[in-house]
């Protein structure tokens, strides 16, 4: 008999093979509608516009015919999935091969630049073996706040100097990040992504975990990831690293582009001078690396103890508009606002 329920039990023989299971069960189908001769549904996919979506349309008419008869009248319409992330236009994730080289640092004050050029911006925490946005962004213990919302749990991102920020420290003991790995590392970064009401973004800032670990593959498996900035530092040692780095984001399953490197500490500024630059590792190593990798180097930060200064007081350097540093972090984002 031609009923809702009926139709209901026969899509669940309809698979999505993509992710393994039946369209109902996997809430695909919405908006279900039998009446007398009519079948009517939307099926929600990821890419409304995938020519692949025909595929599993066909499939479904296929099957309802089969036990619902020539006869009836099928109609299903393609809707695009809302996320949490439907309203965010680009992620960026901040990335390098090793701990250390300032990537936290880097993805604050990128962030801090990003918001002054009138961006919309929101900071992701995702280093499990050290998050630093609460300490960098002062903001104690405070934690996002959770509400119940259609039965799902959801939070709200803390808001500071205009980011909305979350931290996968807030998720994770910090004294023992080592059993977070997998399932657990990658569990905490969907609930970052897609159980926050971020609202709208311009740009989604990850500050991630050194290496190429579960975090930089659920990122960049399972989130439609615009660049990756990588951070190295200018001694010649690191260059293994910053191509391990480079080399996960370009391997052809991932394909994300690198939108360049920044060279932290690429020299040293005497705070009592700040108009003068000792290369101690030489000038031209970040843009060696750089051509090496065949990227642009966007910038070169100098080591100054203001800085780290500023990071520990949990206020970046970048708020301080007259800061040699900030001009730095200022043409940063301006490439990476261009690169849209
Ligand atoms: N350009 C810099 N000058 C001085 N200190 C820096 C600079 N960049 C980072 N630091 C300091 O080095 C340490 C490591 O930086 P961090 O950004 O946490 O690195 P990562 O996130 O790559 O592990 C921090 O204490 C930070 O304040
Ligand atoms: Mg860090």
């Amino acid at each position: 008999m031609l009923n809702k329920e009926n139709v209901q039990e026969v899509l669940k023989d309809v698979i999505y093979f993509p992710k393994g299971d039946n369209i109902v069960a996997l809430n695909m189908v919405e908006n279900l509608m039998v009446k007398d001769n009519a079948i009517r549904f939307d099926l929600v996919m990821e890419h409304a516009n995938d020519p692949k979506n025909d595929i599993l349309v066909n499939g479904a008419k296929r099957t309802l015919t089969e036990v619902f008869g020539e006869g009836i009248d099928i109609e299903i319409k393609v809707v695009e999935e809302k996320t949490a992330l439907s309203k965010v236009k680009h992620i960026i994730a901040v990335a390098s091969g090793k701990g250390g080289v300032g990537k936290s640092t880097v993805a604050a004050n990128l962030a801090i630049a990003l918001a002054r050029a009138n961006q919309r911006v929101g900071l992701i925490d995702a280093d499990i073996y050290g998050p630093s946005v609460p300490m960098m962004f002062g903001l104690g213990n405070e934690q996002p706040s959770a509400f119940e919302k259609d039965g799902k749990t959801v939070m709200l991102p803390i808001e500071k100097y205009s980011i909305k920020l979350m931290s996968i420290g807030s998720f994770v003991d910090a004294d023992r990040p080592l059993i977070w790995r997998g399932p657990m590392a990658t569990s905490a970064l969907n609930q970052l992504m897609n159980d926050t009401l971020w609202g709208e973004l311009d740009w989604m800032v990850v500050d991630m975990p050194p290496g190429t670990g579960d975090i930089q593959l659920t990122l960049a498996q399972q989130y439609k990831v615009s660049g990756a900035l990588i951070v190295t530092t200018p001694q010649k040692v690191a260059f293994a690293d910053v191509l391990r780095a480079a080399m996960m984001f370009k391997e052809e399953a991932l394909q994300i582009p690198i939108y360049g490197l920044v060279e932290n500490m690429a020299y040293f500024t005497p705070s009592d001078m700040p108009e003068k630059k000792y290369y101690i590792f030489g000038k031209e190593t970040g843009q060696q690396f750089a051509d090496q990798l065949g990227v642009p180097l966007l910038g070169q930060i100098p080591i100054t103890e203001k800085i780290a200064e500023c990071g520990d007081a949990g206020m970046p350097l970048a708020l301080d508009a007259d800061s040699p540093v900030t001009k730095a972090f200022d043409k940063i984002a301006q490439e990476i606002i261009n690169t849209k």
